[in-house]
């Protein structure tokens, strides 16, 4: 269990954490998300020992930051924002090398240890290659097999899949959720569906203070409170059928969000529409009865969930609107 009361940390008198409370339990996944900036980073050091806060309190199992400070290491795998390798060295040799700092000094140990993580990060056939010469995914990869060395029961990835392929995206994701089931995982992204897909908990933080913290799927449920209508009708024209949705109630909001030309005649065959309202009410009914009087067809009529993208940019329109 990872627990931390009232965090805060300052550089010189800028706040880049600010009072923030949580408690994760043992076989938690939990996503930290926030915008560039957000305090992610500068909250992982806190908790792996990197910074010591200004003030609040950290507690890993049962242990106490600082007093326990080499023991809470000894339980943390951590994957920096940057994975610091040594690109000289040959996978293997660089992987021996942790491996012997860490304390894994028996021979059979320690390569049982290699397969296992071999397996696990797919570093079979890159063992014998110079770190220098690895693309970005598989630096990480490598970078992973470091902060799992020891097979510890809490891992901090500090944005595991920055500036990778979306094939190597899914593949650390896949590593993450199968360490998962095992271990708490912390690990920070501004990617909301990588959260999303991978994280049973996601907390949002802004500014360095926390502005959510929930399970993923009630984070999801209250996105699609605000939901919206996603409306394609064929047959019509597009201002003939914006003026008839705009018609139904004045709380209607429409926008066009897309149309499919026919190939041969070039007339939009298929528009489509994004139907919210003021007080989220929802208008399929009369939407359907209203396009009932006329001859075009309905496409699709559906709601949809905002998912979480929309949570995230409310909870942190703050800071965007003042770095646009
Ligand atoms: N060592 C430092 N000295 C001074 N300011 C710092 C330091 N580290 C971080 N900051 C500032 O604290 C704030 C939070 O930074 P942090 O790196 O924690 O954000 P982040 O959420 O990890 O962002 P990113 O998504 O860009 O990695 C930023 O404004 C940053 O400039
Ligand atoms: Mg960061």
């Amino acid at each position: 269990m990872i627990e931390f009361q009232n965090l805060t940390k300052y550089f010189k008198d800028f706040c880049a954490v600010d009072n923030i409370s949580m408690t994760i339990r043992k076989g938690e996944i939990l996503g930290l998300l926030g915008p560039n900036g957000a305090g992610k980073t500068t909250t992982l050091r806190m908790l792996t020992g990197y910074f010591r806060p200004d003030s609040g309190t950290i507690k890993i199992e049962d242990f106490q930051m600082p007093r326990d400070i080499i023991k809470i290491k000894s339980l943390i795998g951590y994957l920096p924002e940057s994975a610091p390798l040594y690109h000289n060295m040959l996978v293997y040799d660089y992987l021996e090398y942790i491996a012997k700092i860490k304390g894994l000094h028996d021979k059979e140990a320690r390569h049982d240890r290699f397969l296992q993580l071999s397996d696990l990060c797919g570093l079979s056939s890159i063992m014998a290659q110079p770190i220098a010469d690895l693309s970005k995914g598989l630096k990480q990869r490598v970078g992973l097999a470091h902060a799992m060395m020891t097979d510890p029961e809490i891992l901090i990835l500090d944005e595991p899949t920055s500036g990778l392929d979306p094939n190597q995206i899914a593949e650390i994701r896949n590593i993450i959720k199968t360490i998962g089931k095992e271990k708490t995982i912390i690990f920070s992204t501004h990617i909301l569906s990588e959260a999303e897909a991978t994280c049973d908990r996601i907390a949002i933080i802004n500014k360095g203070r926390m502005v959510a913290d929930d399970t993923t799927a009630s984070l999801k449920l209250s996105a699609k409170q605000s939901s919206l209508i996603k409306l394609s009708l064929k047959g019509t024209l597009l201002d003939d059928a914006k003026a008839l949705l705009e018609n139904i109630d004045p709380a209607i909001k429409v926008k066009n969000i897309g149309d499919v030309k026919n190939i041969e005649t070039s007339e939009k065959d298929i528009v489509s529409f994004e139907i919210s309202s003021a007080d989220d009410e929802d208008f399929r009914s009369d939407i359907y009865l209203k396009i009932k009087e006329t001859d075009w067809i309905i496409i699709e009529l559906a709601k949809e969930s905002q998912a979480l993208e929309k949570i995230f940019q409310e909870l942190t329109r703050e800071v965007r609107d003042e770095t646009n």
